[in-house]
């Protein structure tokens, strides 16, 4: 969508002396000239001379943009989800179902892996291409779409510890989301790099945002009776305000009728989160602010899928319409979340932490949500439902134009590739980058590394030498894993993989506390003893006290027939794309280890890459590598049994796909062009 129409003579004097001369192509020129005549873009409708004089204001029943008014039809979609090469596409089916508005979020823990270093695209890391926050908002508006912007800090959101830096942790006393010293000046140096990267983007300097979110669902971070750090919040409001974003709408977002108006500031506009019983929650909204527009900031579309759940959640499309008309007919405004909700790439899927059985509860890689556009972009049921109830209630229906969407993107079904290569773990681990020596096992965080910032994700190997009596000994470990261990003796795997719900109280499984296993000896003085940790994602939602989450063995002693071991070798495998991709040593597969290893396997692709679904219902547990991108975990426990790949993560010509497995290999590497989330 462009927002100058091009003028009418030259379009004709360019189809008739550059087409070819056929009538049909003259033709269809004039139809799209006249059509364009009889509607405008949003922009041409909202800023009619080019110059905004007022921004969004939210007083009365209706909120108004540049004095006009407008009712908010939003979508979000966050660009560190869905490969770049498909945001304008997205961009494009967004807008042809008649919204008006993205929203997105901000993961601080991507533009800020280490403390200082911003990454804005431009770091070189893994996930540098989807960062070019900046671009996103201009693009956006290139798509004839305002922005609503959510920088957070926090933003829960099922990513990896709410979207907060691990490095935060080194702090021993370190207090996320208050007032608290080092937090606060962490946040300051943060928003101080962020928010000038959109600043001049304003609506009102003729760019695209209209509000900013301040923090996110805060009233849900304590308990009923505490109350909220109001002191960080007007904080943040402060940095916000004093970092340029000075002209726009500020909001907070929360569920009114649980929480209500504890998250919230005096002057900033609330809004809800809901997905069923729109009338409680809407009529609580209209109690607690009688005189302001009402939105709903998170419309939840869909829902979102833990690991080890029997199925994958999502949502009637008839209850689905039904609330939205509810929404709207009430004259409220709306986001949907998700509207697209795209792939938890690498280990960023975080957790939740319930209050019940089993307390921690791990997201899966996709992020699909049951949204109107699939994890892959496809358009679904509740995508033309809500086309319909949009068309019925925008007041600017015929007035704004109303473009058609791209074409669905075909997927390929590729097949299977043997695989053809392995590597195991000794070559594995003696490759790793660095390795620490302490007395006693450190957590992820501790390690000195990338910069003094410690090892954010991926797993983390604990070796020692101890004597093991023969026929067996008793290895303990004091508290918890964090998350999960395989134990090896002489590298040989002692632990079962995960067969049942229960499993997750016993030796090896976050749940499980003071925990042992019996290990067999070989009489050697000294029986090689290895720990492989892995970080299944921090907890991106719960109360104060689920926000303290150090990655590893840390919580007590380990100890082999009850005397502590001291003296651990601690080597960290983050699989970063440069690692996987010079890992070295290969041997030719003839069968599966028994016990974590790499596989290797080259597709070659005669004819430019189509989005396709790798297959995972032959393996177990690990991660995948496409060309060394880290495209998420997998596990046999389900609910999601495939992992999504964008076309543009492979090429024509030969491409390797690489697969961390911890328990056994499958004999080859399939592609299918459905996903399987259930
Ligand atoms: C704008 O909204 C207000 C409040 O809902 C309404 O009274 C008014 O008629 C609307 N104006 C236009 C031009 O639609
Ligand atoms: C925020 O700014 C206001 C106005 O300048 C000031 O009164 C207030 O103390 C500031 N609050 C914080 C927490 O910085
Ligand atoms: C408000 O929304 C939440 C979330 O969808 C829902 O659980 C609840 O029943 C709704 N109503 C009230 C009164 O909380
Ligand atoms: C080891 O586990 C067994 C059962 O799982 C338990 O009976 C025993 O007390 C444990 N040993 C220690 C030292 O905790």
């Amino acid at each position: 969508m462009s927002r100058k129409q091009r003028p009418l003579a030259q379009i004709i004097s360019y189809s008739s002396f550059t087409m070819p001369r056929n009538l049909s192509v003259i033709t269809f020129f004039i139809a799209l000239t006249v059509q364009s005549c009889l509607s405008v873009t949003l922009y041409e409708y909202y800023v009619p001379d080019g110059v905004p004089s007022t921004g969004l204001v939210a007083e009365g029943e209706t909120f108004t943009l540049n004095g006009k008014n407008l009712t908010i039809f939003s979508g979000s979609f966050h660009y560190f989800r869905v490969h770049p090469d498909y945001w304008r596409e997205t961009f494009k089916k967004m807008r042809a179902a008649g919204l008006n508005t993205v929203q997105t979020y901000v993961p601080w823990n991507l533009h800020e892996p280490r403390q200082g270093e911003y990454d804005f695209g431009e770091l070189g890391e893994d996930m540098s291409p989807f960062l070019d926050l900046r671009s996103f908002v201009q693009m956006a508006q290139e798509e004839d779409l305002f922005v609503l912007f959510r920088p957070g800090p926090y933003i829960c959101s099922e990513w990896e510890f709410g979207g907060m830096p691990s490095w935060l942790q080194r702090d021993p006393t370190m207090h996320v989301r208050t007032y608290y010293d080092n937090y606060r000046s962490a946040v300051a140096a943060y928003f101080g790099a962020l928010l000038p990267q959109v600043a001049d983007l304003e609506f009102t300097e003729g760019g695209p945002i209209i509000a900013v979110q301040i923090e996110n669902e805060y009233g849900n971070f304590g308990y009923d009776d505490e109350p909220r750090d109001h002191l960080y919040m007007n904080f943040l409001k402060n940095l916000t305000l004093s970092s340029g974003l000075d002209n726009s709408l500020l909001y907070t977002s929360d569920s009114p009728a649980s929480k209500l108006d504890w998250g919230t500031l005096p002057g900033v506009l609330q809004t809800a989160n809901f997905q069923r019983d729109a009338e409680s929650n809407l009529s609580m909204l209209k109690l607690l602010q009688p005189n302001r527009p009402m939105m709903v900031t998170e419309f939840w579309s869909g829902w979102f899928d833990h690991w080890l759940a029997d199925v994958h959640t999502d949502w009637d499309v008839d209850e689905f319409a039904t609330t939205l008309d509810y929404i709207l007919s009430h004259g409220s405004s709306v986001n949907f979340y998700m509207f697209i909700g795209g792939t938890n790439f690498g280990f960023m899927a975080g957790a939740n932490a319930v209050p019940t059985w089993p307390t921690y509860a791990p997201i899966v890689t996709s992020y699909d949500y049951g949204a109107p556009l699939s994890e892959a972009g496809d358009y679904t049921e509740k995508y033309s439902r809500l086309v319909e109830l949009i068309a019925l209630y925008n007041p600017l229906n015929g007035i704004v134009d109303n473009p058609v969407g791209p074409a669905q993107r075909q997927k390929a079904a590729y097949g299977d590739f043997p695989v053809t290569e392995i590597l195991d773990i000794y070559s594995l681990i003696s490759q790793a980058p660095v390795k620490f020596v302490n007395d006693e096992p450190l957590n992820m965080e501790a390690l000195d590394m990338n910069n003094g910032n410690g090892q954010s994700y991926g797993y983390l190997l604990y070796s020692t030498n101890v004597k093991l009596q023969v026929p067996q000994s008793e290895l303990l470990i004091r508290g918890h894993v964090r998350d999960m261990a395989q134990v090896f003796v002489d590298l040989v795997v002692q632990t079962k993989p995960y067969q049942h719900l229960n499993d997750v109280n016993d030796f090896g499984f976050w749940n499980g506390r003071d925990k042992n296993i019996s290990l067999p000896g070989t009489g050697n003085p000294a029986d090689r003893l290895d720990i492989l940790v892995e970080n299944l994602g921090r907890v991106n939602y719960g109360a104060a006290h689920n926000f303290y989450q150090k990655k590893g063995l840390w919580e007590g002693d380990v100890l082999v027939d009850r005397e502590r071991v001291l003296g651990w070798t601690m080597t960290p495998l983050e699989f970063k794309k440069s690692f996987v991709n010079g890992l070295t040593g290969w041997e030719p597969f003839t069968t599966s280890a028994n016990g974590p290893a790499m596989y290797r396997t080259t597709v070659t692709l005669s004819s430019p890459p189509l989005d396709t679904f790798l297959d995972m219902r032959q393996w177990n547990k690990g991660v995948v590598f496409v060309n060394g991108f880290n495209v998420g975990r997998y596990w046999s426990v389900g609910p999601q049994r495939t992992l999504y790949v964008p076309a543009p993560l492979l090429v024509q010509g030969d491409n390797q796909i690489t697969i961390f497995e911890q328990y056994t290999a499958a004999s080859a590497v399939s592609f299918i062009d459905v996903p399987i989330l259930s």
